[in-house]
């Protein structure tokens, strides 16, 4: 008997993966191998070459990722090893298998300088280290593949492991008042959506063989907030009555730069794939109930 057809995801139990495990169901005609870095550590060419090989995917999903920020600045290498050589492994691998690549990238590739939203035909010009990292993940992508859907997206968070949404309601709890920087604005965006979209793309990709434009999206939800508007929005629908003071970047002080402005421009996005994006607040809504189902 013949096995349905494969897709692989790396870095599954980061929160995107994790996101996406919960969403496989939405792809059921599909085998899914979830490997998490024991199963396929992306940063050795032969054992990326082997694993994939092995699945013989029609689609690979890169959630791996070097995701430490501001430590990327004292480990530029081991950064380097995951988000650029790795993703180019990944690649080549996915060419020689054949099968259609899904990256995910950063907002953090540009320098925050735009006074309107990113395009994906703007100048990077990365001011961090992870951000340089993911952009040479990027360029090696390109590289090796032509078949690659590389979704660059913004300030992502889930129910799951460690990001701003779940840091806030724990700090809100602890310490019953939140400072919250408000001089960096972006899109925030729920990795559950997200990994919707990725399944719904899939789906147009390689069930209903519809054209797909090959190359880099935007992908964030719509909108744009400051964190301090994030951490706010998150404690009104928690209702948690914990007061947000706005305060600037200079009072904290963090190792890595980062963009002042990195808004991204979804239009091409949407265009191309006709899957609408949701306003940010519908993201935080959609995660809090989530996160209650699992507290
Ligand atoms: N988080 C954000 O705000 C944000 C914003 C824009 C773009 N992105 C991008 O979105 C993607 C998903 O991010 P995320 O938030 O889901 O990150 P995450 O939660 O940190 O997940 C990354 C996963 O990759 C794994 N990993 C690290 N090194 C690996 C290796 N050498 N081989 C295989 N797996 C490895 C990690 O495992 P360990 O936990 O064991 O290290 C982790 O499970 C990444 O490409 C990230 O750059 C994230």
């Amino acid at each position: 008997m013949q096995s349905d057809p494969m897709i692989v995801v790396t870095g599954a139990s980061g929160q995107l993966g994790r996101e996406l495990q919960r969403k496989a169901s939405m792809l059921p005609e599909f085998e899914f191998l979830f490997a998490d870095r024991h199963v396929l550590d992306i940063r050795t060419h032969s054992h990326v070459r082997e694993v994939i090989a092995g699945a013989r995917p029609q689609a690979v999903i890169n959630c791996a990722a070097y995701t430490r920020v501001d430590l990327a600045e004292d480990e530029p290498e081991e950064a380097m090893r995951v988000n650029g050589a790795g993703a180019g492994y990944v690649a080549e691998a996915c060419h020689r298998a054949g099968a259609l690549m899904v990256h995910v990238s950063t907002d953090y590739v540009f320098d925050g300088t735009a006074r309107r939203p990113y395009t994906e035909a703007d100048t990077c010009a990365p001011l961090s280290v992870y951000g340089s990292t993911k952009l040479e993940g990027e360029r090696r992508i390109d590289e090796q593949t032509g078949r690659h859907l590389i979704l660059r997206t913004s300030w992502l968070y889930s129910a799951y492991g460690h990001n701003f949404f779940r840091t806030m309601l724990r700090l809100a709890k602890e310490t019953g008042s939140l400072r919250v920087v408000n001089d960096q604005v972006a899109s925030p965006t729920y990795a559950g959506r997200l990994a919707e979209d990725i399944m719904a793309l899939l789906r147009r990709a390689l069930v209903d063989r519809r054209h797909i434009e090959y190359g880099t999206y935007h992908y964030t939800q719509s909108g744009e907030a400051s964190w301090y508007d994030f951490a706010a929005e998150i404690m009104r629908q928690a209702g948690t009555g914990v007061p947000v003071t706005p305060v600037e970047s200079g009072d904290f002080p963090t190792k890595a730069r980062r963009p002042a402005y990195s808004k991204l421009d979804t239009t091409k996005f949407v265009a191309n794939t006709g899957l609408p994006v949701v306003p940010w607040q519908q993201g935080v809504a959609e995660c809090l109930s989530h996160y209650l189902s699992l507290t």
